[in-house]
């Protein structure tokens, strides 16, 4: 089956079962490595991409439902070279270890800050609930993210 969509801008058509995931899709015929296989059951996050702008988890999103949508992972925010705001925040708090867990929580602190561009401590921490990092940077990633988000205040 045909599903024509949408990944980070570009118009691509996947010829897949509609019970595929998503993440399958993703990483096995798109080529895009960055998100992660953590559970594949919604209880780490680490597969988290946006889905019309909200995060969504890729290992349990059947690519059936996604036909004319528009689907954001991390590789459509920025580059080695060039880092998102979101991203320089993130390596400016040394806030990953081992960062298997990071492209989900950077997902979803980037549909945050698109709504809410000021959050609070208590906002970071219900947003990114979903999210589990087992290296235990937790403090280092809030901060990132009241970085990233001072950043794109101070950018606007
Ligand atoms: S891999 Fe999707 S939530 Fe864990
Ligand atoms: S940095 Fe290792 S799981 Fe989060």
């Amino acid at each position: 089956m045909d599903i024509a969509f949408t990944v980070n801008g570009v118009a691509r058509t996947v010829d897949a079962p509609p019970t595929a995931s998503l993440l399958d899709v993703l990483r096995n015929r798109l080529g895009l490595m960055g998100t992660r296989y953590g559970c594949g059951l919604e209880q780490c996050g680490s597969c988290v991409v946006l889905v019309d702008g909200a995060p969504a988890h890729a290992c349990t999103r059947e690519i059936g439902t996604l036909a004319k949508r528009s689907v954001m992972t991390v590789e459509g925010l920025g580059t080695a070279d060039r880092p998102h705001p979101i991203q320089q925040a993130f390596l400016d708090e040394q806030a990953g270890q081992c960062g298997y867990c990071l492209s989900g929580i950077v997902m979803s602190t980037k549909a945050l800050l698109d709504r809410n561009p000021n959050p609070s401590r208590a906002d970071i921490v219900t947003a990114l609930d979903r999210h589990l990092c087992r290296c235990g940077t937790h403090q280092r990633i809030l901060r990132a993210v009241e970085r990233a988000a001072s950043a794109l205040r101070g950018a606007a």
